[in-house]
């Protein structure tokens, strides 16, 4: 089982890059931001407030969460509900980072992420989010920072949500990077980590650059 991590900060094209990748080598696909979003969309369904870091964690023993790592088919399960595209609701976009800031949370994502890479039936899983480079997989023979500057990323989230205008993307860009790094550090590379900038290289040559990497074996 070969494990490739990517982090990077939001708008910086890992979570499309990463299924890309995944595709293009075969492997299965491990979104992890899925399963914070799917616990806060729980949590708010059953109505606990998610300032409340004890009751947070109190749902984390019955939280039924299930990810598919097929890259074509990401279905998000809570329970028996589909909740795939509900995790992508602004709603639970402004509210996650509350339930991401939870340490205890933190760590039953973690162990939850390695179990799932563990039961995969792919030769190898791409896994991408905040923390896998520098935590959940720091020991992965390939560690990839995804990165963009600014401006080239406000401007993809822009494209991707057309009913947004520019500043209030760039705000709400701004406002997820800063509250998303109160945890972790996910815009310096940590040692052994290499960095993709795709500020100025296309989807595709970005995809290129990063299964060149893991087919050359190693980060080196
Ligand atoms: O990548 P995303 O937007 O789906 O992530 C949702 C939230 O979860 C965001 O606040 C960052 C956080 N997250 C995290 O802290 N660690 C991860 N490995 C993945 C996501």
């Amino acid at each position: 089982m070969k494990i490739v991590a990517i982090d990077g900060p939001a708008g910086s094209g890992k979570s499309s890059v990463s299924r890309a990748v995944a595709t293009k080598l075969g492997f299965g696909f491990l979104d992890t931001g899925a399963a914070y979003r799917a616990l806060t969309w729980w949590a708010l369904e059953l109505g606990v407030d998610l300032s409340d870091e004890d009751a947070i964690v109190g749902l984390l023993d019955s939280f039924p969460y299930s990810i598919s790592l097929d890259p074509s088919n990401n279905q998000v399960r809570v329970g028996t509900v589909d909740v795939t595209e509900w995790i992508r609701d602004p709603r639970i976009s402004l509210a996650v980072s509350a339930v991401a800031r939870n340490l205890r949370v933190r760590d039953w994502m973690k162990q939850s992420a390695r179990q799932l890479v563990a039961d995969a039936s792919f030769p190898g899983v791409v896994a991408e989010g905040r923390d896998m480079t520098t935590v959940v997989f720091k020991d992965a023979p390939v560690r990839i920072l995804l990165t963009a500057q600014e401006e080239v990323r406000i401007a993809r989230r822009a494209g991707d949500v057309a009913s947004r205008d520019l500043a209030e993307t760039t705000a709400s860009v701004r406002e997820r990077d800063a509250k998303d790094s109160h945890v972790v550090d996910f815009r310096t590379a940590a040692p052994g980590v290499t960095v993709v900038d795709s500020s100025d290289i296309t989807f595709s040559d970005t995809v290129s650059t990063i299964v060149d990497i893991v087919r050359a074996g190693s980060n080196a």
